[in-house]
């Protein structure tokens, strides 16, 4: 008998494309694939990759190029480009790297089973448009990474025309899941031991739009929230444009819904905002998030920076620290301007030089830092409820995600812990999570 063919995933990028490599390990599973332990023991290795940057895009080359090494070996090997660089560079893979024999762009995985098929008889499939949506599949639950979290996909593409931005030609215009199919989906997921929903859309709060007006992310919430055994229930990524009273009203009225917010300001200038035409200003941004911590106080915001977008002056960049300091948000991601090209502001000269660029992430970097450590410095002393996630990088520890979406650490050794809702005593705030012990339930302040 010969043994089962196995597989390797690599996933680069956002959740969405964590997810997407979910539900493309799911399909191999259940044609008979096995997953290898590490890459080099794969027969099928499959980067599902992200262009956002051209840094991310860097690391997939350079294991391309390793992998072309591999595969003069092994001929056998079957190498699959998958997600938004399949998408985007479809052309290039195609005509100078014979040997990836799989492009799959993002729309066109939920058949991958069949297509890594036809790579491993020697087909190579090129389908980058072409084939079966993975939110059109019927989602085999069972086959999930963690036993009590899970993501759902609410919908996919984006239409903002956010000039440095290569999402919506990677993924495609908005189109919004049916929320039947939400809603039956995460259901599935809860009677099979999930307690913890992350729902997933690159304007999430915008969910509906093409639906029809009863259609909302408002809605969606109050009906998830009924499903019973849900305990927890988040949403990323908002966009400040579509923070309406209704979602505030609603995130207020729900107790299962997260305490964070992922709303990203990318800038704290006017003028860059209008460049990069988010659509909205600092003094509306402010004004929502004084709306939303006048509902729900307790509610923190994160937030994505670019620095060194065309054009930004000194006196554009000091705007975006002192934004900063304003709102004291609880997390942000700070990228340095990378052009992608084909977007708007890839016509730009892209006149800030990289020095610049490094300095203005390290200070955004470094105030942010400070804030999230006031934060957690609060938080010393009080007993907070947290999902247990698994074992931590150091040894004897566990670790696992508070209500606001914060790493905590907390001594012990026990698998059964996995999955579970404990309450841990803080003792200790680092900069980037917290330290303390595990208090018996149900002590929580
Ligand atoms: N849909 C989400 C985020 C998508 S990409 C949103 O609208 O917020 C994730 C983050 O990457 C963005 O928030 C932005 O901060 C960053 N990003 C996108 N394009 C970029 C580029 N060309 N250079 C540097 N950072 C970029
Ligand atoms: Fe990109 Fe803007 Fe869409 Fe976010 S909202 S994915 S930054 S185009
Ligand atoms: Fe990257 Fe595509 Fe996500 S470009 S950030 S993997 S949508």
């Amino acid at each position: 008998m010969t043994s089962r063919p196995k597989y390797f995933v690599h996933s680069y990028g956002c959740q969405m494309n964590k997810l997407d490599s979910e539900l493309v390990e799911s399909r191999l599973l259940e044609a008979g694939y096995e997953p290898a332990d590490t890459e080099g023991e794969a027969n099928v290795v499959l980067l599902n990759t992200c262009s956002v940057r051209e840094h991310a895009e860097d690391r997939v080359w350079s294991k391309l190029g390793r992998l072309r090494v591999r595969k003069r070996k092994e001929p056998e090997l079957v190498v699959g480009m998958l997600g938004c660089m399949a998408q985007e560079h479809q052309r290039r893979v195609q005509a100078r790297m014979p040997h990836v024999d799989l492009v799959v762009g993002p729309s066109a995985f939920g058949d991958i089973e069949k297509k890594v098929d036809a790579a491993r008889a020697k087909n190579s499939v090129v389908a980058v448009d072409d084939g079966v949506s993975g939110d059109s599949i019927f989602r085999n639950v069972r086959v999930r990474p963690h036993r009590s979290q899970a993501y759902v996909s609410i919908m996919r593409g984006c239409n903002m025309p956010c000039t440095y931005c290569i999402v919506p030609t990677t993924r495609g215009i908005e189109i919004s899941r049916p929320m039947h199919e939400i809603v039956e989906e995460s259901q599935r997921l809860v009677d099979d031991g999930v307690t913890e929903i992350t729902l997933l859309g690159q304007t999430v709060n915008a969910y509906g739009r093409d639906l029809g007006r009863e259609f909302t992310l408002s809605r969606l919430l109050r009906e998830l929230h009924a499903i019973e055994g849900l305990r927890r229930l988040a949403f990323i990524t908002s966009h400040p444009n579509f923070l309406s009273a209704e979602l505030i009203d609603t995130i207020a009225e729900l107790p299962n819904v997260s305490r964070y917010l992922h709303l990203p300001a990318q800038s704290g200038s006017n003028r860059v905002l209008k460049t990069m035409r988010r659509g909205y200003t600092v003094e509306r941004y402010l004004a929502r998030a004084e709306q939303l911590w006048a509902k729900v106080p307790e509610i923190e915001l994160h937030s994505d920076f670019i620095v060194g977008y065309p054009g930004e002056t000194e006196a554009d960049f000091e705007e975006t620290v002192q934004f900063m300091e304003r709102v004291k948000f609880a997390q942000s991601y700070v990228f340095k301007y990378s052009p992608r090209p084909g977007t708007i502001a890839a016509d730009l000269e892209d006149d800030v030089p990289e020095h610049e660029k490094a300095r203005r992430n390290q200070v955004l970097l470094a105030l942010q830092e400070k804030h999230t450590r006031e934060k957690n410095d609060r938080l010393v002393g009080q007993t907070l409820e947290v999902l247990v996630e698994g074992d931590s990088k150091v040894e004897g520890r566990m670790s696992g995600r508070t209500w606001h979406h914060r790493l905590a650490h907390f001594p012990a050794n026990d698998p059964a812990l996995k999955g579970q809702y404990v309450h841990v005593r803080v003792t200790e705030a680092l900069a980037h999570s917290l330290v303390g012990e595990l208090q018996p339930a149900p002590a929580l302040s």
